[in-house]
């Protein structure tokens, strides 16, 4: 039984991102520190500018997004939050803006979604690839805050987003917080699956639907 476990894992090193060398194999750098890491140019990003200047950009989109809207605009109660679960991270800009907050994120990167995570790691945050269209392995955390920004129209064409909505269920503990931002057809599809569960939905600017898990228990 224990030797079939341990064939389950991979040995990390392969998984490590190398720090990049010169011609003959010199150490060039060292990735910055804790707390710069998390807001300068990512190593891994692609060298031209464009790249670093999508990626400044989608900084900034999030700490403004963040500040406005989600901090303050949505009836949310921060001080009840520990554990986030970013459904779809990108490049953790996100993330990024809870930094002053005493959460932890988890990004999720999807596999239908560019592949963003080394980046995340450079940042100095924690992620994962996940398949949205299948169950999603909660270790080691519970989670108080489930955001989905622009998820559920990629997946629609692969699974039933019931499916996505009952996992986003279990996942998220009772009085948590749900908010997806989506066009409205998707939102009109994903609020009356959280009524059925239970939950309170509030829509914001008809593109943030905030959910809140009830503790809803059935009767005896
Ligand atoms: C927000 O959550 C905290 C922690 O659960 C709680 O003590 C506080 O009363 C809540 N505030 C409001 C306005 O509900």
């Amino acid at each position: 039984m224990l030797n079939m476990l341990l064939l389950m894992y991979t040995k990390l090193s392969s998984c490590l991102i190398p720090l990049p060398v010169d011609g003959e194999g010199n150490l060039q750098s060292w990735p910055m520190p804790w707390p710069d890491r998390l807001t300068s140019t990512p190593p891994s990003l692609s060298t031209d500018s464009n790249a670093a200047e999508m990626f400044f950009k989608d900084t900034k989109h999030w700490s403004q997004l963040v500040s406005h809207v989600y901090r303050d605009g949505l009836s949310i109660n921060w001080s009840s939050v520990r554990n986030v679960m970013d459904m779809n991270a990108g490049y953790a800009g996100f993330a990024t803006a809870l930094i002053d907050l005493p959460v932890w994120v988890m990004n999720i990167v999807p596999i239908d979604m560019p592949d963003t995570l080394t980046t995340i790691f450079d940042r100095g945050l924690i992620g994962l690839y996940h398949d949205w269209c299948e169950s999603l392995n909660t270790y080691p955390r519970t989670y108080d805050f489930v955001h989905a920004s622009f998820v559920f129209k990629h997946l629609e064409q692969r699974c039933d987003i019931v499916n996505v909505v009952v996992e986003i269920d279990r996942i998220l503990r009772a009085e948590g917080y749900l908010v997806v931002q989506d066009s409205m057809e998707i939102i009109n599809k994903v609020g009356p699956l959280l009524r059925s569960l239970h939950w309170s939905v509030t829509l914001y600017q008809n593109q943030f639907l905030v959910g809140k898990k009830s503790f809803w228990r059935p009767r005896p």
